[in-house]
C-alpha cells in the first residue's frame, strides 16, 4: 500500500524521548533528558522517558493503531543517542534498524513518513563538551543529519531538521525548565543562533540523501510560535507585545527567511557574534515550515522593559472550559492569524500544522471508552481556523495532531495527558478516545472537508 500522495495530510506527531522507552537498549547512549530527569526535583512527578509508552517493543501495535485510525501521515523524531551514542562518528546499526523497521512497517500501511531529527535528546556526550553553545556541535548535527537521511532517504522524502529552537535555547538555558537545565540567559544567543545554522548546514545534506523515484525531497524546520496581543491599548503593553513577537516569532522567521535576525531584538541581546556566510546558511531556502500553535500569549510591559504574560499560565484551570491542563488558554482564533500572519509576511512556500492539541484529563471508564469531549471541541475549532486560512489562499499542506498516544511530557513527566489514544502506564494498555474516533471519521472524510 503506497501512501496517497495528495496535497494535504492528516496525521499525528509524537517524539522519541516521550514515546519509546528502551532507553537502555541496543546500544543506545544517555540523552541529556537522561540525566536531566534523574536530579532530584526537575520532573513534576520524578520519573523519567522510561518506559514512557514502551514504543520501541510496541511498534507493530502503534502502527496498527495509526492505520486504525486512518491517519496519512505520521511524524515521528529520531533519538541521536540511538544511533550515535557518543554523539560523533560511526553509527549504532542496532538503532538505525529500529527507524529502519518503523519506516518500512509505515509504509506498508500506507502512511506516509515525516522524519525529524532533532527533538530536543543530544547526546550527553555533547552536552558534556559544551552542547548547543558551542559551534561544534553545529558539525556534530550535520554528520548525524547525514547519517539518518542517508539510511532512511530512499524511502522517507519528508523531513524537519528542529522541533521548536526556541524551547531548545530559551526552557533549556535561560529558566532551566527542559534538559540542559541551565540558567544561562548570556547563552541564549549562541545557543539559538547554532540551533539555526546547523538547521541551515544540515537542509542540502538531507536533501541530497533523499532519493529514488517519487516525490522530490522536502525539507523544512518546525517552530513553536504564537500570536502576540498586548494586554492593554497602552503604549507600554503595545510595545512588551511587540518585543516578545521579536523574541519567540521574528528572532527565528526573519532568520530563516530574511537572513537577518530583527535589528530591535539584536539591541536587547547580547552581542552575538556572527560570522560571515552564516546567515546565507541559515536562511537556506527551505520546502516547508513547520508550525506547532497551542495557544495565543497575552502581554504586558513587566519591570526593566520586559514582557510578562498578562494572564499567568496555569491561573486558571480546566474546568471552565477555556484553559487547558497546561494552563494554555484555548484559542483557536489565533491558528488563523498566525496562518495569515506567516503568508503576509514570510510567503512560506508550504506549511503544516506539525502540532497541535490539548491536555486534559482522561480516563479510561468502566465501560471501557475514553470520553474526551474538550479535547475534541478544541480539535474541531483548530481545524475550523485551519481550513480557514487554506481557503483563504494559506499554502497548508497537512495537520499532525499532538498527540497520537498519552505520553511522557518533559518536564511534567506523565501528568500530563494529551493523546487522541489513552495509555495505561501500569499495563501498556491503548485505548482509543472519543477524540481518535472523531479524527478517524475526520479523516476518513465524513467530516470537514479540505
Ligand atoms: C511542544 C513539544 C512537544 C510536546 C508539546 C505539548 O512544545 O514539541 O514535544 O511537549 O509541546
Amino acid at each position: 500500500m503506497t501512501p496517497a500522495e495528495t496535497d494535504f495530510v492528516w496525521g499525528a506527531a509524537t517524539a522519541a524521548y516521550q514515546i519509546e522507552g528502551g532507553t537502555c537498549e541496543d546500544g543506545r547512549g544517555e540523552s541529556i533528558w537522561d540525566s536531566f530527569a534523574a536530579r532530584p526535583g526537575r520532573i513534576a512527578d520524578g520519573s523519567s522517558g522510561e518506559p514512557a509508552d514502551d514504543h520501541y517493543h510496541r511498534t507493530r501495535d502503534d502502527v496498527a493503531l495509526m492505520r486504525e485510525l486512518g491517519l496519512q501521515a505520521y511524524r515521528f523524531s529520531v533519538a541521536w543517542p540511538r544511533v550515535q551514542p557518543e554523539g560523533r562518528g560511526a553509527p549504532n546499526g542496532l538503532g538505525l534498524d529500529f527507524y529502519d523497521r518503523l519506516v518500512d512497517r509505515l509504509l506498508e500501511n500506507g502512511i506516509r513518513p515525516f522524519g525529524a531529527l532533532y527533538h530536543w535528546d543530544l547526546p550527553r556526550a555533547i552536552q558534556d563538551r559544551g552542547g548547543w553553545a558551542e559551534r561544534d556541535t553545529v558539525e556534530r548535527f550535520a554528520e548525524f543529519a547525514d547519517i539518518v537521511s542517508y539510511r532512511l532517504g530512499d524511502r522517507v522524502r519528508d523531513w524537519i531538521t528542529h522541533n521548536e529552537p526556541w524551547v531548545v535555547a530559551h526552557l533549556g538555558h535561560v529558566t532551566g525548565e527542559h534538559a540542559p537545565g541551565l540558567t544561562r540567559p548570556d547563552l541564549y544567543p549562541r545557543v539559538a543562533h547554532h540551533l539555526l545554522l546547523s538547521h541551515g548546514a544540515a537542509v542540502p545534506i538531507v536533501r541530497g540523501n533523499v532519493r529514488g523515484p517519487g516525490r522530490p525531497a522536502q525539507v523544512g524546520i518546525t517552530l513553536n510560535l504564537s500570536p502576540i496581543e498586548p494586554a492593554s491599548a497602552h503604549d507600554e503593553d503595545e510595545r512588551a507585545a511587540i518585543i516578545r513577537d521579536g523574541e519567540l516569532n521574528r528572532w527565528y522567521l526573519d532568520a530563516l527567511f530574511r537572513g537577518r535576525y530583527p535589528a530591535d531584538m539584536l539591541e536587547r541581546l547580547p552581542l552575538l557574534e556572527i560570522e560571515t556566510g552564516e546567515m546565507e546558511r541559515i536562511a537556506t531556502p527551505i520546502d516547508f515550515l513547520g508550525v506547532n500553535y497551542y495557544t495565543r500569549q497575552v502581554v504586558e510591559m513587566g519591570p526593566g522593559e520586559t514582557p510578562r504574560d498578562a494572564r499567568p499560565a496555569g491561573g486558571s484551570t480546566a474546568s471552565d472550559g477555556e484553559y487547558t491542563e497546561m494552563g494554555w488558554e484555548v484559542y483557536p482564533r489565533g491558528l488563523y492569524d498566525l496562518l495569515t500572519r506567516l503568508k503576509r509576511d514570510y510567503d512560506p512556500p508550504a506549511l503544516y500544522i506539525t502540532e497541535n492539541g490539548a491536555a486534559f484529563i482522561d480516563e479510561v471508564g468502566p465501560d471501557g471508552a475514553a470520553p474526551d469531549a474538550r479535547r475534541v471541541a478544541y480539535l474541531q475549532g483548530h481545524i475550523e481556523e485551519a481550513l480557514r486560512a487554506r481557503a483563504e489562499g494559506v499554502p497548508l499542506r497537512g495537520y499532525f495532531v499532538w498527540s497520537l498516544l498519552d505520553n511522557w511530557e518533559w518536564a511534567h513527566g506523565y501528568t500530563k495527558r494529551f493523546g487522541i489514544v489513552h495509555v495505561d502506564y501500569a499495563t501498556q494498555t491503548r485505548t482509543i478516545k472519543e477524540s481518535g474516533y472523531w479524527y478517524q471519521r475526520l479523516i476518513a472524510g465524513e467530516g470537514m472537508t479540505v
